[in-house]
């Protein structure tokens, strides 16, 4: 007998379980269904985002940031506090502590609202018919059934031949969460998200990190100006860069990686303690489906949707990382609720062009919208604005003045179409251009608005009032 439901959703991740938690609220009956599993082998809700992606490299992240800034920052202040040392197992607790926290109150959200939990790996069959297989993928624990589907499995690393990983020496970004010390020598295939944040964090503790990048640009996906001023910043703060290298082997001998990898001046061999692979995530679209099941896949094996996460079957949604776009938790979270919001009978849309993006390094990096390639490239009129963080006070006073604010806005309506920031709480700042650009602000309404003194965010009032080239603070 099949269990029925108004919606089974497949995947606990950011994605799938904030759709179970708004289906829930909307009156429908919900079951989720998961497969994570944690190093004990119980269930582990919250999926990529909270087991081994956004919340354990942050909680990283604050670590080492705190050691670099005992080291490099507190005698500004005229602080003394000697040499620090890291234990790496009490920061990797730490970091599994603040995990288990989370995904067990992910637990706790789904009972308190009545959705259903079921763990263990889901097959979608043809009629919206779903078998729960136990972990090993054989014995069926359940048989679902329900009016609407949502697919919502995420995303996995995308391997190299080139590069096989074992888990020790050679590892994917899990991996690379779980070191027992600091190597001395990291490499990072890739300087992505990924190889950005976790090599800052073994570079801070004292690793020499070299990434290893293939493409001619660094960092392409943000906003050249800000993409220069980060490369120079990281390059100052130890992390060697190496764009337009493609790797061509990375073999352990030892308790060594040897890599060799290709750039404009021929073949180029380098040894590290550990190499992490960071090239990006591929759509877990390959072992969910029944061989009958017909569903449009993407060439690149993303679940076909339009813009409303419909997928080619009536009833069946899929949302997160299993479909196109920045493969980001709150984009998965927002497509979530938006789709939860349509089963239920309501209207809901979601804007893809205001979806912010953080890269979490110091200064930090954010920005949403278009960048000024983008404008070029569409042959969109623009006036731009830039404030350097040098000019704000707060970061002066903080001591942390680096970066820059940009604002772009359209040359002829003045609406602002993109902003890009390169500073310390980065991540923060962008919420308010996120927020003024889904309002539809233009330069004009940003600068005629009154930001508090001394703040981070009087930098992007200034830069608004550098578009129209009347900045206070700085030289139009
Ligand atoms: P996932 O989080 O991958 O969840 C999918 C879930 O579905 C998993 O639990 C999986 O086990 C389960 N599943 C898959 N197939 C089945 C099946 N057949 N049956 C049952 N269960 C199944 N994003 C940000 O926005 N900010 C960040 O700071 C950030 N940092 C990151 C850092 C790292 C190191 C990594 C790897 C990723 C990071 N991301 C970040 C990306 C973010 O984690 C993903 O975009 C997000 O988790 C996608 O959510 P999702 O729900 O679509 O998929
Ligand atoms: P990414 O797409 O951000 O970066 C991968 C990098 O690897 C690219 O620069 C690419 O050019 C390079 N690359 C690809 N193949 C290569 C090769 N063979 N040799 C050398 N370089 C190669 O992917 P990443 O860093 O793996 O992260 C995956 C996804 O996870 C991101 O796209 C992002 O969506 C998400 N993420 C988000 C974070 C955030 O929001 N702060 C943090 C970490 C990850």
């Amino acid at each position: 007998m099949n269990k029925k439901y108004d919606v089974v959703v497949i995947g606990a991740g950011p994605a799938g379980y904030v759709a179970a938690i708004r289906c829930s609220q909307l009156g429908l009956s919900v079951a989720c269904v998961d497969e994570w599993h944690n190093h004990q082998g119980e269930s582990s809700l919250g999926g990529t985002c909270l087991n081994v992606g956004c919340i354990p490299s942050k909680a990283l992240l604050e670590s080492s940031h705190l050691f670099s800034v005992s080291q490099n920052e507190f005698s500004d202040h005229g602080i003394t506090v000697g040499k620090a040392k890291i234990d790496v197992s009490v920061m990797m607790a730490r970091k599994d502590k603040v995990v288990g926290d989370l995904t067990n109150g992910i637990k706790a959200l789904l009972k308190a609202n009545k959705v259903d939990f079921i763990h263990g790996h889901a097959r979608l069959s043809q009629g919206k018919k779903v078998k729960v297989h136990e972990r090993d993928g054989k014995k069926i624990v359940e048989r679902l059934e329900a009016e609407n589907i949502i697919l919502a499995a995420g995303s996995s690393s995308v391997h190299l031949d080139q590069a096989p990983l074992d888990q020790k020496y050679i590892v994917d970004s899990t991996g690379a969460l779980e070191f027992d010390a600091v190597p001395k020598r990291l490499g990072i295939i890739g300087a992505g998200a990924i190889g950005l944040e976790l090599g800052s964090v073994w570079s801070r503790l004292g690793s020499e990190v070299v990434l290893i990048e293939a493409m001619d640009e660094f960092l392409t996906i943000a906003d050249q100006q800000i993409a220069r001023a980060a490369f120079r910043s990281y390059k100052n703060q130890g992390l060697d860069i190496r764009i337009n290298a493609r790797l061509v082997s990375a073999m352990v001998k030892g308790k060594e990686v040897q890599v060799t990898y290709e750039d404009t001046r021929g073949a180029q061999k380098v040894v590290f303690d550990k190499l992490i692979v960071a090239v990006g995530r591929k759509p877990n679209s390959d072992t969910m489906f029944g061989d009958e099941m017909e569903l449009a896949i993407d060439e690149r094996s993303f679940v076909h949707v339009n813009k409303h996460c419909e997928t080619s079957v009536p009833g069946i949604y899929a949302i997160g990382d299993i479909v196109r776009g920045p493969m980001l938790a709150h984009k998965g979270s927002e497509e979530g609720m938006m789709v939860a919001e349509r089963i239920a009978g309501q209207s809901s849309s979601i804007n893809y062009d205001h979806i912010p993006s953080v890269i979490y390094t110091q200064p930090e990096i954010s920005w949403v919208g278009k960048n000024e390639q983008a404008c070029e490239a569409e042959g969109i009129p623009v006036n731009i604005g830039v404030f350097p963080m040098a000019a704000s006070g707060r970061a002066r006073a903080m001591g942390l003045s680096e970066g820059l604010v940009k604002i772009i806005a359209h040359k002829e309506t003045d609406r602002v179409l993109g902003v890009h920031i390169f500073s310390v709480q980065a991540s923060e700042l962008i919420a308010q251009a996120v927020t003024a650009m889904e309002l539809e602000a233009s330069a004009e309404d940003i600068a005629m608005t009154i930001f508090a003194h001394p703040t981070l965010a009087e930098s992007i009032h200034e830069a608004a009032l550098a578009v129209d080239k009347r900045a206070i603070h700085i030289k139009n």
